[in-house]
């Protein structure tokens, strides 16, 4: 049910932090990937040890940590998850979000986040009466700041009262209902087709480009997060299985096609692979040998244009047919152009031109030509630009534009 969702999880100083140890666990199971932050009160309560353990990833801690930073960088942090989650939210920690105080990693990462937040508040049952903290917490309820718990009960400093945090498997609840009703894709269909073609020249050798996968398969995992029913076709790749996301492994151009009409209909197709142009004319059956000094001569047929057939598949056609153009030069131009030649809805151009580092590379600037307009993105990462797009995708789709 969570597969696919990546949850950042603060955890900030209370005893109940050794419940979030659990609530990690059990996200876990349930297919979430869960990135951890742990405050300095936090770290006092868990360990980070058992935090990166538990959630077999780095856990961060400290805002000015140099490694840290260049590695992921407190924004990154804070935008690569689809939900942040505060457990135990401190009296504290509720106080700083409310006034907007960022001084350490959890507080900036919360102050810099564009992403739902959950609190489960844990403190003293007079702590959570006190005016103080419930004008706090007025505040970000005004801000749709989602809340789970906290419950009543025996608390650790021997008192009664309000300020017990959930249990986890309340806090995974809460989370599960707040992903069924933040899925705007839920009940569509989606195709991407990504990576290279390999054509065969023998049974050893092949013609083939320089793409990656990398933003196919990151737009098929956005497009999976947003709740699509999502199938990506792929030529030969390094990238891994993006979670949710039913994969179709393939090779050459022609069985791409082949792939890519077993799936159809769609509500949307996104064509991010990089198809060759061209096959080899009857690939040889054996080994190629060298013969003397005389290099075999190649002969070439063209591929089908997999885009330019999915957007005129009569009846099968889907909603949204979207292309990428790979450009070196002209960019927009060509992409335009390019849009009606193959009669896709958007194009999405970007520049491969050499010291771009675009192929094979994490980072990506794109153009967006719709109806002839265009948008141009700041350069983002290729997740970066996924997002972007399936949130284009599914407000398009929801008849928003
Ligand atoms: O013509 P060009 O290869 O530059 O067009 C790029 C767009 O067309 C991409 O969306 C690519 O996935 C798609 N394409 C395709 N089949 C081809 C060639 C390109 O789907 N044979």
């Amino acid at each position: 049910m969570l597969v696919g969702k990546r949850i950042l999880l603060i955890i900030s100083g209370g005893i109940a932090a050794y419940k979030s140890l659990d609530l990690i666990r059990r996200l876990r199971e349930s297919g979430a990937a869960v990135r951890c932050v742990l405050t300095p009160a936090g770290a006092r309560f868990v360990t980070p040890l058992s935090v990166a353990a538990l959630s077999g990833e780095k856990v961060y801690t400290d805002l000015f940590s140099l490694t840290d930073e260049s590695e992921m960088g407190h924004i990154r942090l804070s935008r690569e998850a689809d939900l942040v989650v505060v457990a135990p939210a401190s009296a504290d920690i509720i106080a700083k979000m409310a006034t907007g105080l960022a001084d350490d990693l959890a507080t900036t990462a919360l102050l810099a986040t564009d992403k739902p937040v959950m609190i489960a508040p844990a403190m003293n049952h007079l702590m959570w009466r006190h005016p103080a903290t419930r004008q706090n917490l007025a505040t970000l309820e005004g801000r749709g700041i989602l809340r789970v718990g906290p419950g009543e009960g025996d608390l650790a400093c021997g008192e009664t009262g309000p300020g017990r945090m959930a249990e986890s498997l309340e806090i995974l609840a809460a989370i599960k209902t707040f992903f069924r009703d933040n899925s705007p894709l839920k009940g569509k269909r989606a195709l991407v087709t990504s990576g290279p073609t390999h054509e065969a020249i023998d049974p050893v050798r092949y013609i083939t480009n320089r793409s990656s996968g990398k933003q196919g398969h990151a737009v098929a995992a956005a497009l999976a997060r947003l709740g699509a029913e999502t199938i990506l076709v792929t030529g030969p790749t390094h990238e891994p299985d993006p979670p949710g996301v039913k994969v179709m492994r393939i090779v050459s151009a022609e069985d791409m096609l082949a792939a890519c009409r077993t799936v159809l209909p769609v509500d949307v197709a996104v064509c991010a692979a990089a198809v060759n142009d061209w096959r080899v004319v009857e690939p040889a059956e054996q080994k190629l040998k060298k013969a003397g000094g005389k290099p075999p001569t190649l002969k070439f047929a063209e591929n089908p244009d997999i885009l330019q057939s999915l957007s005129n598949a009569g009846d099968m056609r889907s909603r949204l047919v979207i292309g990428f153009a790979a450009e070196t030069e002209d960019i927009i131009e060509n992409a335009a152009a390019k849009r009606l030649k193959k009669g896709c809805d958007w194009i999405v151009a970007n520049d491969v031109s050499p010291g771009t580092g675009t192929f094979g590379g994490d980072k990506n600037t794109v153009h967006l030509v719709v109806d002839g307009k265009v948008e141009s993105w700041p350069t983002m990462t290729k997740k970066e630009v996924a997002e972007r797009l399936a949130a284009r995708i599914s407000a398009y789709l929801a008849g928003a534009q």
